[in-house]
């Protein structure tokens, strides 16, 4: 599975530091570093919307608040153990 972060500027400015950082901790904690390729991209067009993320083929809209309850609900379901 591949989490991909946005590294433009207009994400940066609304937290794509703290989203990475929460996304590597999670991923630390529940052990899933070989399942979970996290990685970062150039902008995704959708600057408006929050800190941009995908998941696989699957668009998200973060901010530094939501990331866990992103990570719960949308990437531990999907790890296949
Ligand atoms: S800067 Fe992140 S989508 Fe444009």
């Amino acid at each position: 599975m591949r989490i991909t972060v946005c590294l433009g500027d207009s994400c940066h400015l609304k937290g794509t530091r703290q989203v990475a950082q929460t996304l590597q901790r999670l991923i630390a904690e529940n052990d899933l570093k070989d399942e979970i390729d996290l990685g970062g991209t150039f902008c995704m067009g959708h600057c408006k919307t929050g800190v941009s993320v995908t998941l696989d083929d699957n668009y998200y809209s973060l901010s530094p608040e939501t990331t866990e309850a992103f990570f719960r609900t949308e990437v531990l379901p999907r790890v296949k153990r």
